[in-house]
């Protein structure tokens, strides 16, 4: 298959965390990247690889970004978070053949957005998933009958976007109540919790399985496992994710396969039984139970901080592969792994997953960053600001401040590293796990 990224392809990177530092980072390796436009809202460690976008992304602004993106001759947008895809991003800006969009439509997108109608996708195409129900504000003692009726404890999840905050998993009826009401009584969550969808709580290790689909090609990338707890040991609240480290030895060969055949291939299929043509990222958040992989969720988008980890392996011209993605000819795509392994160690502001400190002067990082620096060791920044004064350091803003990342010959060493060099950020209140790989070891 012919096909391919232009020379000197200028792009809009979208999004401003740690996933689009470490997206840049790569994307600035590849010889054909012309110009890169990032975020406006770009964090201090972004801002080094990239020139801020001065168009805003909201959806009012689409027709002078749009323009804007024309006049620049941006041939390749890249899509980071799941809010611009929902919010029809990738629809507004896409123009084969002068523009592609890497990320998916709202349509396509609708895998993440609406988790209910994800599930109704999954179980007509036969994709193994926790068993589940719906229900909306009109059936909540319908919703209360189901968990208090279940003989097992249940995870109650709104419908629609919470920015990672809209999953309860429950111990007990009671738990599960408290949620239901929260969410269907009290909105909780506005219009994203007007549906809930209960469904069984899995047991087993969890992984998460990106991977590359054009519309009809699927590439698998390699699995990452990441630590969605607070607390060392998967202790206290949910966050975004503490830290990842990949491969996982969990995703043997054969789950692997598993997983392409009985998950991926399955879902792109009823994508496009559906009319919908998929080109994006597909993220499959699973559960390794004792009967097999089972779907917990599907993100649409690379995931944060998966992506720091696969970054540091990834092998091949990253421009190319995201254009391929995009134009539809992934088959012709090189894309291959470093051996070894990486782990990415999240370095948080106090507070998080609350509200976090903000304002603090980020003293020390374990080395600094320049944009072809390919050593052992890349500090993304997540939840950072530049300095108001110019040379100042880069100030902390939001809860996931500076990702750790290392490369090494195997799981136990890279996440060893990132561990020791995380200790070496320093600001006020910062702090991270220290067993980020433990459930392998
Ligand atoms: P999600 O946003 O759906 O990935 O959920 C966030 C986290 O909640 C997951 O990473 C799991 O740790 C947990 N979770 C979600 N669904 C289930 C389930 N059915 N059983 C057990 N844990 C779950
Ligand atoms: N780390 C999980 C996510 O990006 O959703």
């Amino acid at each position: 298959m012919s096909g391919g990224v232009p020379d000197k392809c200028n792009v809009l990177l979208a999004g401003s965390g740690g996933r689009e530092h470490a997206l840049a980072w790569k994307l600035r390796q590849s010889p054909r990247l012309g110009k890169l436009w990032v975020d406006p809202a770009a964090n201090a460690g972004l801002r080094q690889f990239g020139t801020p976008c001065p168009q805003g992304f909201e959806p009012r602004n689409r027709f002078h970004l749009e323009r804007f993106l024309e006049k620049e001759n941006v041939q390749l947008v890249v899509v980071g978070p799941e809010a611009l895809l929902e919010q029809s991003f990738a629809d507004d800006l896409s123009k084969p053949p002068q523009r592609l969009v890497f990320g998916p439509t709202r349509a396509a997108a609708r895998l993440e957005w609406d988790k209910a109608w994800c599930k109704q996708l999954l179980r007509s195409a036969n994709v193994p998933t926790a068993e589940s129900r719906t229900f909306n504000a009109q059936q909540i003692e319908a919703a209360l009958h189901y968990v208090r009726s279940r003989p097992d404890p249940v995870v109650v999840k709104a419908s629609g976007l919470c920015a990672g905050k809209g999953v309860v998993v429950c111990d007990d009826a009671k738990q599960a109540e408290a949620a239901v009401q929260s969410m269907l009584l009290n909105k909780q969550h506005g219009d994203a919790s007007a549906q809930v969808v209960i469904e069984e709580r899995l047991h087993g290790q969890e992984v998460s399985v990106l991977a590359l689909v054009d519309g009809s090609n699927i590439w698998m990338l390699d699995a990452c496992q990441d630590h969605k707890q607070v607390g060392e040991g998967d202790t206290g609240p949910n966050t975004g994710g503490m830290g990842a480290y990949c491969p996982t030895p969990l995703a043997t060969p054969e789950v692997m396969q598993f997983v392409e055949r009985e998950v991926m291939v399955p879902t792109v299929d009823a994508l496009r039984r559906e009319g919908i043509d998929y080109r994006g990222v597909l993220f499959a958040g699973l559960m390794l139970t004792h009967s097999g992989p089972k779907v917990l969720e599907f993100n649409c988008r690379f995931g944060d901080p998966e992506t720091q980890a696969l970054m540091m392996r990834w092998q091949g011209d990253l421009l190319d592969a995201l254009w391929r993605t995009a134009e539809g000819t992934l088959d012709g795509a090189d894309i291959g792994f470093a051996r070894g392994a990486s782990c990415c160690v999240v370095v948080c502001a106090q507070g998080y997953p609350g509200t976090p400190r903000s304002g603090d002067s980020i003293e020390a990082l374990p080395e600094s960053i320049t944009p072809n620096d390919t050593q052992g060791l890349q500090c993304f920044h997540g939840g950072t600001k530049p300095s108001a004064q110019a040379g100042g350091q880069p100030l902390t803003a939001g809860g996931r401040v500076i990702g750790v990342t290392a490369l090494a010959a195997d799981v136990q060493q890279a996440c060893a590293s990132a561990t020791r060099h995380a200790a070496g950020v320093r600001f006020q209140g910062a702090f991270f796990r220290r067993d980020i790989g433990h459930r392998i070891r």
